[in-house]
């Protein structure tokens, strides 16, 4: 293990972050390129890496987070926890260092908060915000200022908490936390981690027993690191069917040592790549497997692409391994609703792969797209119908004809969603002229280095 004491090489302090700048675009292109080859690691999961630090916030002692991933989406998270109290650094070797203050503990925040981008790290720390009785105030970019705040904002009000906004249920708003707070049980109505995870941090923050009733399975994070740091938290099924999560307000949590695995909602990319470019063959190390995220893999492998798992083990209790993929004549098929929650990050990706599909790639249950970093199901279809690729867009599902030649020669509009700017320069790798996206810096909030890392595996960009 590396030395905790070591002298910190970079502190985060509380601060407020402008606005990612959508007058500022920085447009790029790529072109079909001969295949892509070599043995790569992709920055951490972000989802474990924003739980990390808020977990470490709320423990007591000094989390260590090896891998954190260093997007700006993470980094803002970073500063929240900083505003609230908590000591976060880095030492010279890239490990981060979280001192925390304890559950119900933080203190208030003297400035506004700036989520930039992040649902996720917005919603989260919500719940933790309205479980103490102090004012915080959110904000963030024109994209994240245009997202659904409702679905988390209801548990909250129902605890108890005031929501200042003048906005309807949209950032930027104020939340003045309930004194005191009062636990509740809550349904998820919509299939969404998020929501899920900001109640039972709530309920983490506050005296008494707080439920969480999901209908739908999703992402487990949250879960998984509860009890990594030490919390019970029980977990039923109900005569329903349901997962019913119950949670014990003020558990004390303990400092742990995280090591955060690679992110396989950005490994997705270049395994599209490497897939629908002939010449092929990446091996893509220690990418996180845990089954509430890899309904890209099924599908994929149900479209015959030709991917394995190597090297296949357990860290820090996750399921991680690596990712052999080589090109692959891929087919058409239909992925059902049911499978959403575990690739709904996915679905960009998916409709580039489809587009070199043979045949037609039908995917259903698709409502949530509409309320992610984009309306991803309509900068989808425009990105697909600029550079020539049949397809149909329903309300909540897409339809994509495949097989044909990709004319590509568009420019796609990326609306401040980093997972649009990927996925169409993925297309573009594969089209007979180049496809640019209007904005690659947004790629910043989740992957960054995305265009030198596919570059040096031989992806053309210009
Ligand atoms: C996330 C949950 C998902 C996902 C997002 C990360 C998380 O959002 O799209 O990128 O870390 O909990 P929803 O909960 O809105 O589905």
């Amino acid at each position: 293990m590396r030395n905790s004491a070591k002298r910190p090489s970079m502190e985060i302090k509380q601060g407020v972050r402008m606005a990612h700048d959508s007058t500022n675009l920085s447009p790029l292109a790529a072109r079909k390129c001969s295949g892509l080859r070599g043995h790569l690691r992709v920055p951490g999961d972000k989802s474990i890496s924003h739980r990390a630090l808020i977990f470490g916030a709320l423990a007591r002692g000094e989390t260590q987070i090896h891998g954190l991933l260093e997007s700006e989406d993470v980094l803002n998270t970073a500063k929240a926890m900083a505003a609230f109290g908590a000591t976060v650094r880095k030492d010279d070797e890239d490990v981060w260092y979280v001192e925390g203050l304890g559950t119900g503990s933080l203190v208030e925040p003297t400035g506004v908060l700036d989520f930039g981008n992040s649902g996720t790290g917005a919603r989260l720390v919500m719940g933790i915000a309205g479980a103490h009785a102090f004012a915080t105030t959110f904000m963030g970019d024109a994209s994240l200022s245009s997202r659904p705040m409702g679905r988390v904002l209801n548990p909250l009000r129902e605890m108890g908490v005031e929501v200042l906004s003048r906005s309807g249920d949209r950032l930027p708003l104020t939340l003045k936390g309930a004194d005191p707070a009062q636990p509740i049980t809550y349904r998820v109505p919509m299939a969404s981690a998020q929501v899920k995870s900001c109640v039972l941090l709530a309920g983490l923050n506050m005296a008494g027993t707080t439920r969480v009733i999901e209908p739908v399975k999703t992402r487990d994070h949250t879960e998984k690191m509860l009890r990594g740091f030490g919390a019970t938290l029980g977990e039923e099924m109900n005569d329903a069917g349901e997962t019913v999560l119950t949670i014990e307000g003020l558990q004390e949590l303990t400092a742990q040592d995280v090591t955060v695995p690679g992110d396989p909602s950005s490994a997705a990319f270049p395994i599209v790549a490497a897939l629908i470019t002939p010449g092929s063959e990446l091996v893509i190390e220690d990418i996180l497997l845990n089954e509430t995220r890899t309904g890209l893999i099924t599908t994929l492998l149900e479209m015959g692409a030709d991917i394995t798992i190597e090297n296949e083990r357990n860290s820090g209790g996750e399921r991680i391994g690596d990712i052999r993929v080589r090109s692959s004549a891929l087919k058409g098929v239909t992925v059902p609703a049911a499978r959403a929650p575990s690739m709904i990050d996915e679905y960009p990706v998916l409709s580039v792969a489809a587009a070199y599909a043979e045949g037609e790639t039908r995917m259903e249950g698709l409502e949530e797209l509409r309320v992610k970093e984009s309306d991803r199901l309509a900068a989808v279809a425009a990105g697909l119908e600029a550079n020539g690729v049949p397809f149909e867009e329903g309300k909540d599902y897409l339809v994509v004809r495949g097989g044909g030649t990709i004319a590509g020669g568009g420019r796609v509009i990326t609306h401040l969603d980093h997972r649009i700017a990927m996925s169409f320069l993925v297309l573009g790798l594969g089209a007979e002229k180049p496809v640019t996206v209007d904005d690659a810096a947004i790629i910043n909030t989740s992957f960054p280095g995305f265009a030198d890392l596919m570059e040096a595996l031989g992806a053309e960009f210009e």
